[in-house]
């Protein structure tokens, strides 16, 4: 069925989960970007944003114009489209803002269009706008954000996406407000890791999934060890360690760097801990005196979510 004009909720992404640099991401329930697209007379993607962050409007230049491009430039039939877009999710948080502008708008259009292409298809759109954002290809932020759940990126270039099982768990986020781009993030990583470093990153990875799969608490808390991404992005984020111990003294099974920073997600068993938790990553950037902003999420298992269809 065609529709007039389309309104999605784009759901913020946790990538890596420590371990699984570039190929493990979940999708969460908050925040969330509101994207709405209709139908235009004149060929051509016109964009406006209510919210405050400036975002270029040009669509050669905004990351949802150019996944929404890429994807009319498939369908080759010069259609127009206006788009509104409020960014919940704050640009540079690293919880996935880049991604939900793209994954977002891709899923909104081809639900305007009738649904012509796949979820797969739809990450390849939405995989343009995430280059132009962070100059990689990565979809693990994507990938979440418009399959839901917890995903595996198993092969980036043939975007071999595996939806994995997950045991319920909460997720708390803080987010300091410092900046650390993502390019600059990527460039610090070593280029190599000795045998041993990789060994062990492959095995908290298979733990990490066996925990999920299981609903194995304990092995979902002794994989969430990164060896690699960590020990050097780490570094950009005043307290970070700190933010660690006293989550994992508050109960929470573990976590990490979200994304590539500056924010910082930690996993729970329940919401009443995760809640704590989030007081405890919060209580330290506040005695830093770092203003920061905290959410408490389940997983999002649906991905980005058709909230208004006209
Ligand atoms: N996996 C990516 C990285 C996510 O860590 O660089 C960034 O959005």
């Amino acid at each position: 069925m065609k529709h007039q004009s389309i309104t999605v909720h784009a759901p913020a992404t946790v990538s890596n989960l420590c371990c699984g640099f570039d190929i493990l991401g979940m999708a969460l329930e908050e925040p969330f970007d509101k994207i709405r697209i209709e139908h235009s007379e004149h060929p051509g993607i016109l964009i406006r944003h209510t919210d405050a962050y400036n975002l270029p409007l040009d669509p050669q230049l905004n990351i949802a114009g150019v996944a929404l491009d890429a994807m009319n430039k498939a369908l080759g039939i010069g259609s127009g489209f206006r788009v509104e877009i409020h960014k919940g999710i704050k640009p540079g948080s690293g919880i996935g803002s880049s991604a939900a502008s793209a994954a977002g708008i891709v899923v909104a259009a081809n639900e305007l269009l009738g649904k012509p292409f796949s979820k797969t298809e739809l990450l390849k759109y939405a995989m343009e706008g995430e280059v132009l954002a962070s100059g990689s290809r990565h979809a693990d932020n994507l990938a979440p954000c418009i399959f839901g759940g917890l995903v595996l990126v198993r092969d980036t270039a043939s975007l071999d996406i595996v939806a994995l099982k997950t045991a319920p768990v909460f997720i708390s986020i803080v987010h300091p407000q410092i900046e650390i781009k993502t390019s600059y993030a990527r460039q610090l990583l070593p280029k190599e890791i000795p045998l041993f470093v990789a060994v062990t990153q492959w095995a908290n990875v298979a733990g990490l999934v066996a925990g999920f799969s299981n609903g194995d608490y304990g092995l979902i808390s002794r994989s969430l060890h990164d060896e690699v991404a960590e020990p050097v992005r780490s570094k950009l984020i005043p307290g970070f360690s700190e933010v660690k111990s006293a989550s994992m003294a508050g109960g929470a099974l573990g976590g990490g760097i979200s994304g590539s920073g500056p924010s910082i997600f930690m996993l729970s068993e329940t919401r009443q801990i995760a809640e704590a938790v989030s007081k405890r990553m919060n209580a330290v950037f506040n005695g830093l005196g770092i203003e920061n902003f905290a959410y408490v999420s389940p997983i999002n298992t649906e991905g980005v979510k058709i909230v208004e269809s006209a």
